[in-house]
C-alpha cells in the first residue's frame, strides 16, 4: 500500500482511538475494559474467517519493516510483550487439560488473531503449574501518566495445558512468535528451580510447538524479591544454562531471550550481560513492570507498565547498552516499557536499540498501536501524539 494512503488511514484510525477510548473504554474501570477485550478476542475466534480478515488489515495497516534482533529476522520492530495471550486461570493441571482435550475450550482467547492482526507477539508467561493469579480488581489505568498497573500474579493455565492447547493448532500457529516461560512463584531452591522451567520447557517442545524464540522470565521472582542480587549471578547462569542445553539436546537452534527488572543497580546490570554472553542468552528484554504499592491498597505492589515505567525501563536499556559495547557482547537489547508513540520509541533507538516490545500502547493507541507507532517513526511526525496528548487532556 502506498505510504501517503496507509499514514492517512492510520491517522484516522487514531482518531477514532482516542475519541473510543474517551468517550467510551476510559469511563469503564480499566478491568472491565480489559475483561471484555478478552471476550471480544474469544468470540472473533469463533467466527469463521476472523483470522484471514486480520492478516488482511495487518497488510494493510503495516509497512515492511523487517529487522535482525535477538539471533532472529524479525517482520517489524515492535513485538506484543507476554502478559495478553496467557490464558486463563486454571485451580488443577486437570482441569486446565479437561477445558483443553474434552471440552475443546479456546483457553488462549487471542492465540490466532492477534498474531495476525499485530505480527509478531509472545505468548506467555507461563509457569510449570496453573495459577488463578490475584483475586478482585487486579488492572488500572492512570490515563493522564498513560500507564497501566496490574497484579495479575501469573495467572495462566500452566506449561502442559498451554503446550498442549498450541500444540493441538501447531499448523495454525503464526510465523512469527515467542514462548515465554517463568519461573513458578514460590519455588525458592536454585536446582528445584531448574527443573521447574526444564519441565516447562520439555512440554512445549514434545507437543511440537517451536516458537522463534524462547524468553526466560526472570523479572518475577528472582529478581524483584532479590533487589541486591544476592546469588543472583549463579541463579541466573544456571536457568538459562541449563535452558540452552535442553534446547541443544534436542538439536534446536531457537534463541533464547530473558526478560529483567528495572531499577537493579549499575553492577547488577553489568554481571548480568557477563553471564548472558557466557552462557549464550541471545537478547534481554528491558524491562518487565516496576513494583509500586497498588491504587486500591498500598500494602500489596502492582507492577506499572506505560509512561510511568518508561524513564527507568530506558535507564536499564542506557546502562545493558553502554555494558554491550564496552565489552563487545552479543546479547542484544529489546526494549519494553512506555513504547507508546513513535518519539518514545525514537529514544530507545537513539541508544542502538533495534526491536522493542508493548502492553500499555495497545491500551492507549488501540490495536494498531505498533502500526501507528511505526508510521510515527518513519515520518518523524508526533503529529499523532501531540493529537493523541490533547485528547487526554
Ligand atoms: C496485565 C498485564 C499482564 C502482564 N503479564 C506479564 C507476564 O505474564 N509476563 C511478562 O513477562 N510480562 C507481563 N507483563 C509485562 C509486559 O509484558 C511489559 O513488560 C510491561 O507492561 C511493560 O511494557 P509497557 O510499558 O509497554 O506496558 C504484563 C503486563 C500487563 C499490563
Amino acid at each position: 500500500m502506498k505510504t501517503q494512503l496507509r499514514d492517512g488511514l492510520l491517522r484516522s484510525i487514531a482518531g477514532v482511538c482516542h475519541t473510543l477510548n474517551k468517550q467510551l473504554i476510559f469511563r469503564q474501570p480499566a478491568q472491565s475494559a480489559h475483561d471484555r477485550a478478552i471476550e471480544l478476542l474469544r468470540l472473533l475466534e469463533r467466527l469463521p474467517l476472523s483470522t484471514q480478515c486480520c492478516q488482511l488489515l495487518h497488510r494493510v495497516a503495516f509497512a515492511e519493516a523487517a529487522v535482525d534482533a535477538g539471533s532472529l529476522r524479525l517482520s517489524q520492530r515492535l513485538i506484543l510483550a507476554a502478559g495478553l495471550l496467557k490464558g486463563e486461570g486454571f485451580a488443577s493441571e486437570a482441569e486446565a487439560l479437561h477445558a483443553v482435550i474434552d471440552a475443546r475450550r479456546n483457553i488462549i482467547p487471542g492465540w490466532a488473531v492477534l498474531p495476525a492482526l499485530l505480527g509478531p507477539v509472545e505468548f506467555g508467561s507461563f509457569t510449570r503449574h496453573p495459577r488463578l493469579g490475584n483475586p478482585g480488581t487486579v488492572i488500572w489505568r492512570d490515563a493522564g501518566a498513560q500507564s497501566t498497573q496490574n497484579r495479575v500474579g501469573l495467572r495462566n493455565p500452566g506449561a502442559r495445558a498451554a503446550a498442549r492447547f498450541l500444540g493441538d493448532r501447531r499448523h495454525q500457529l503464526p510465523p512469527e512468535f515467542g514462548i515465554n516461560i517463568a519461573v513458578s512463584p514460590g519455588v525458592d531452591d536454585i536446582d528445584e528451580q531448574e527443573r521447574d522451567v526444564l519441565e516447562s520447557l520439555t512440554f512445549f517442545l514434545d507437543a511440537v510447538v517451536i516458537p522463534s524464540w524462547f524468553t526466560l522470565n526472570l523479572s518475577c521472582p528472582n529478581t524483584e524479591d532479590d533487589p541486591q542480587g544476592h546469588q543472583l549471578e549463579s541463579e541466573t547462569g544456571q536457568l538459562c544454562g541449563a535452558f540452552i542445553e535442553r534446547l541443544r539436546d534436542r538439536d534446536l537452534d531457537i534463541p533464547l531471550w530473558v526478560k529483567i527488572s528495572p531499577g537493579l543497580t549499575g553492577d547488577q546490570y553489568r554481571v548480568l550481560m557477563r553471564v548472558f554472553h557466557e552462557v549464550g542468552v541471545r537478547a534481554v528484554i528491558a524491562t518487565n513492570t516496576l513494583a509500586k504499592p497498588s491504587p486500591d491498597d498500598d500494602s500489596v505492589q502492582a507492577g506499572v507498565g506505560g509512561g510511568d515505567l518508561f524513564p527507568g525501563a530506558l535507564d536499564a536499556v542506557r546502562q545493558l547498552l553502554a555494558e554491550k559495547n564496552r565489552m563487545n557482547y552479543a546479547v542484544d537489547v529489546i526494549a519494553c516499557g512506555g513504547i507508546l508513540d513513535g518519539a518514545s520509541f525514537r529514544q530507545y533507538l537513539d541508544l542502538g536499540v533495534k526491536a522493542g516490545q508493548y502492553w500499555s500502547a495497545l491500551v492507549y493507541r488501540g490495536p494498531f498501536a505498533a502500526a501507528i507507532i511505526a508510521a510515527e517513526l518513519a515520518e518523524n511526525d508526533y503529529e499523532y501524539e501531540r493529537i493523541h496528548r490533547e485528547s487526554l487532556a
